[in-house]
């Protein structure tokens, strides 16, 4: 349509991305020096989406002339014919189909595509790009678009071409705002598929999470000073320590109970009237696991994430935003 109207419209004129060869041009005067300064040359690697072309092929040139054993690695979508031209020379109409990871990927050769910039391509799927992007919004903070979650991905699938201590940079093309009803949309991920809910583990649970020390209280510490710290950081159930070790726990209804039943109690070691411990669980318990570890005698689970060495609480509540 934007040939025609460019052939319709007297004085138009079609930037056209895809062909006009300035779009790589301004990725080999700009970006690729950006990323040569800001990496101090220490770049070994480049992973960028390829959609026309321009980025990766401007920033490669660039960064091959400066150092010639930089590598730069291009990701493509499954119906695209990028990788298979790249590596049998063969244009293979029966590899495209369409997709839903916008912005990379191709049914035809663009001109700012220069295969011999290329080293490699590497496809990733409509799904792990939808699931990477909003991993890179939780876990990173940055809300980046879906583009981003497919480099992300195909990065992490080429983690074993990269050497220990090598500099790799990939690049996010657009933000996440874009995406709102698409990938950022969990209806609009579960239509397609890509929210599995039996996947769910303890981590979706608190990723979002402040990392803060978990709010304990002392078995020593008076019921009053326990039932101030819920109050405080509004919670329903906390777990008991001795010497840092959690050896109890206190909930709401049996502390409410405790208290009503002899005002005294409120002065009294937390020990007097604590419950058992809240059970321990890996942060990658499915969610399933979790739900039958919590029951009305038992509100609270604790997750252990052994890499951070951080503990969580997750109760109902938190399943129940999980779930709805
Ligand atoms: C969202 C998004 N990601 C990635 C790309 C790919 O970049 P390039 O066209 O430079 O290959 C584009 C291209 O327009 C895009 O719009």
């Amino acid at each position: 349509m934007s040939s025609r109207l460019e052939r319709e419209t007297p004085n138009a004129w079609k930037a056209n991305q895809y062909d006009n060869l300035s779009n790589s041009q301004a990725h080999y005067e700009q970006t690729g020096p950006e990323i040569w300064e800001q990496t101090l040359g220490r770049i070994d690697h480049l992973v960028v989406g390829v959609g026309t072309g321009g980025t990766i092929c401007g920033v490669a040139k660039y960064l091959k002339e400066r150092k010639p054993s930089v590598k730069a690695w291009g990701i493509d979508t499954y119906g695209s014919i990028f990788k298979k031209y790249k590596e049998t020379g063969v244009f293979d109409k029966n590899e495209i189909y369409p997709y839903v990871t916008e912005g990379i990927g191709e049914d035809f050769l663009p001109q700012n595509v220069d295969f011999d910039l290329i080293d490699h391509f590497e496809k990733v799927t409509d799904r792990d790009a939808a699931i990477m992007t909003r991993r890179i919004a939780r876990e990173e903070a940055i809300f980046a678009g879906n583009s981003a979650g497919a480099a992300m991905a195909g990065l992490l699938q080429l983690a074993d071409r990269f050497k220990s201590g090598e500099v790799v940079v990939v690049v996010f093309h657009d933000h996440g705002t874009r995406y709102l009803g698409k990938m950022f949309n969990d209806d609009w991920m579960r239509e397609k598929g890509f929210l599995d809910r039996k996947g769910l583990t303890a981590r979706d649970l608190v990723v979002n999470r402040q990392e803060a020390p978990l709010v304990t209280v002392d078995r020593a510490a008076t019921v009053t000073r326990a039932a101030q710290l819920m109050v405080e950081n509004d919670y329903s159930q906390i777990p008991v320590t001795a010497d840092g070790r959690v050896v109890g726990s206190l909930n709401e209804t049996q502390l409410y109970a405790a208290i009503v039943r002899n005002p005294e109690t409120a002065h009294q070691p937390v020990e007097t009237i604590m419950q058992p411990a809240f059970p321990f669980a890996d942060i990658f318990t499915s969610l399933d696991a979790l739900t039958g570890m919590l029951t009305p005698e038992n509100p609270a689970v604790l997750v252990r994430d052994f890499k951070s060495e951080q503990t969580y609480i997750i109760t109902r509540s938190d399943v129940i935003k999980a779930l709805s």
